[in-house]
């Protein structure tokens, strides 16, 4: 069982979000077909889709579950900008990712407020997917362990619905992800007090995506650029085990 996942961000609209869920849901269902056939259970995935926020689709794909990028922590109310679990309901979805670093630094959300968003999405039942991952500097420091500690400040655990993805900053968009042993040492590091499935993020692409998928401890992965394509995210899917 492997998670592939997919943040489109700021990228694509709502037409092209449509006809790419379309082509792969459609894709989906031949592998599951293909793996009924094979009897090849193992190899079941779990896909998920982040559109961007204003080309959210209702949740009603037959294997695909569309999650939202990001959502403030409320029902509804006075909040310029922000979408609240209301508007997420109308859509059937029940899937968000939170503390990606994305939002954390360039948004300037704290942990603080990170902590008050998983707790309120945890109530709701989510699946939520929590982003984590040092930058350059803390890498380069030697602090990798701590800063990441720090980064569950307020966090349930042993939330039911949760999935870690570990996304190195330094690796996110730059074409460069981590190398496979860094990726094992980090994920072992979080094995050691997490017992929920680990994602890798920064830079997977159809050419790494296997090597990375068959590290120990990581669970799926987490995609940003090579996800914009169909028919890209589709390869990275077929690396699964
Ligand atoms: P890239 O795959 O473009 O590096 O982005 C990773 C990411 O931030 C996914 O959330």
């Amino acid at each position: 069982m492997a998670i592939f996942a997919a943040n489109f961000k700021c990228n694509l609209t709502r037409a092209q979000t449509k006809t790419y869920l379309a082509e792969l849901d459609a894709y989906l269902g031949y592998l599951e077909q293909d793996s009924n056939k094979h009897q090849d259970s193992h190899k079941h995935t779990e896909v998920f889709v982040f559109p961007n926020q204003a080309a959210l689709l209702e949740n009603t794909y037959k294997f695909v579950r569309v999650g939202a990028q990001n959502a403030h922590c409320v029902e509804n109310g006075g909040f310029t900008g922000e979408i609240g679990a209301e508007q997420l309901r109308e859509f059937g979805i029940d899937s968000i990712l939170i503390g990606h670093s994305e939002r954390r630094t360039i948004f300037g959300e704290s942990q603080d407020y990170i902590a008050q968003k998983f707790a309120y999405f945890a109530k709701a039942g989510f699946r939520i997917i929590y982003c984590i991952g040092e930058d350059l500097s803390v890498r380069q420091s030697g602090d990798v362990e701590a800063f990441l500690r720090a980064e569950f400040e307020g966090i349930s655990r042993d939330y039911k619905n949760l999935i870690v993805a570990y996304e190195p900053i330094w690796a996110i968009g730059t074409g460069v992800s981590a190398n496979v042993e860094d990726i094992e040492r980090t994920h072992a590091f979080l094995r050691s007090f997490l017992n929920v499935p680990l994602l890798y993020g920064g830079s997977v692409n159809e050419t790494n995506a296997q090597e990375i998928v068959r590290v120990a401890n990581v669970d799926g992965v987490l995609v940003g650029s090579a996800s914009l394509d169909c028919a890209r995210f589709c390869k990275i899917i077929e690396s699964r085990c």
